[in-house]
């Protein structure tokens, strides 16, 4: 489906990813993006360049709250839905991460039931959880090692059974560990920036567990451009695809590099690894690469916008 003239529907609209989407549904000529966020980890300064546009709408409000949802589903063409509960609460916060995981994805597809809209639903790796050998193909056995990998996965099924029984036009995109501007590094998640942030204020990173585990780090835009290539390809309704770039890289790698690349060199610290913790979660992404998906941004390009972006950041910080 052609983004051009369309209503579009983010879901997490304030977030990370979601803030992204909106700019690029905006390149791609939208007509109308409504943002829907509760803020609860979203924040008002990813989407504040956007707030003039007239073509945008933000709505504080919950993916939970059925009537709104209803609403806003039945205005757009299209939804992206990203609004979600984050994997690091899920352990202390699992009724959470449960209602706006499961509740939310329903909410956005028994709305969308006996209609044409068009949804992606963005998914996680965390629904599969660490490869024991090789690379999991989509159709890999779910084996979460968390409640939001849990919650998720349940989400995935609810987007089958919906598409099977109702025809509703969702296709499933698993990320896997997506990097960029706009990922806090003052939050709980966020590597990638979180270590930058660190390292920029003369403390070292911090690795829980051994800095063994490996992750396929995706810098943002290629997951946004991943978005509009599932909307522009009608015969992936109806299917996963994960979405991961090729890189596999482990933790201690990343804290080296970001400390040779931007600190003064600091000794590692390591702390008690985090339970539930995937050791290798690797994809198989020739699915999605069969569609002409390909890695933009290299790890190091990708590293560096970071870079830029957590210092200005932290330099606006300290000039207030
Ligand atoms: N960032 C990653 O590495 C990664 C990896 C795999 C999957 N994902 C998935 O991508 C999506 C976007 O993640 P992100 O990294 O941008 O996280 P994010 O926390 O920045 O974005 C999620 C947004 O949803 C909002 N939200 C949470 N609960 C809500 C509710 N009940 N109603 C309305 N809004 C609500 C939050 O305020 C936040 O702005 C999520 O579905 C996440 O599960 C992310």
């Amino acid at each position: 489906m052609e983004v051009k003239g369309k209503s579009v529907l983010i879901t997490g609209g304030a977030g990370f990813i979601g803030s992204h989407l909106a700019d690029e549904a905006l390149l791609r000529g939208a007509k109308r993006v409504v943002l829907l966020d509760n803020l609860v980890n979203g924040r008002m300064s990813n989407i504040e360049h956007l707030m003039k546009r007239s073509e945008i709408e933000f709505i504080k409000g919950d993916v939970c709250d059925f009537d709104l949802v209803k609403k806003l589903v039945a205005n757009a063409d299209i939804i992206l839905h990203e609004a979600a509960s984050k994997l690091v609460f899920s352990r202390d916060r699992p009724r959470l991460d449960m209602e706006t995981n499961i509740i939310g994805t329903f909410n956005i597809l028994e709305a969308a039931k006996g209609t044409d809209k068009r949804i992606v639903h963005a998914s996680t790796g965390s629904v599969l959880g660490s490869s024991i050998s090789g690379e999991m193909r989509e159709d890999h056995p779910h084996n979460p090692t968390t409640p939001y990998g849990i919650s998720k996965g349940s989400a995935e099924r609810y987007c089958q059974f919906y598409y099977r029984e109702f025809g509703v036009r969702v296709t499933i995109l698993r990320y896997f560990h997506v990097f960029g501007p706009r990922q806090p590094h003052d939050g709980e998640a966020g590597v990638v920036s979180i270590f930058i942030g660190k390292v920029l204020q003369g403390q070292p990173p911090l690795i829980f567990g051994n800095g063994e585990q490996v992750r396929c780090f995706t810098y943002v835009l290629d997951d946004v451009a991943a978005n509009f290539l599932m909307l522009a390809h009608d015969e992936t309704i109806g299917h996963i695809y994960n979405c991961a770039s090729r890189t596999r890289m482990p933790i201690k790698k990343l804290a080296e590099m970001v400390c040779a690349k931007y600190g003064p060199a600091t000794p590692l610290v390591y702390g008690e690894a985090r339970p539930g913790e995937m050791l290798r979660p690797i994809p198989d992404t020739s699915k999605i690469e069969a569609l002409g998906f390909r890695e933009s941004v290299t790890f190091e390009q990708g590293l560096e916008k970071t870079h830029e972006w957590v210092k200005g950041v932290l330099n606006a910080g300290s000039a207030k």
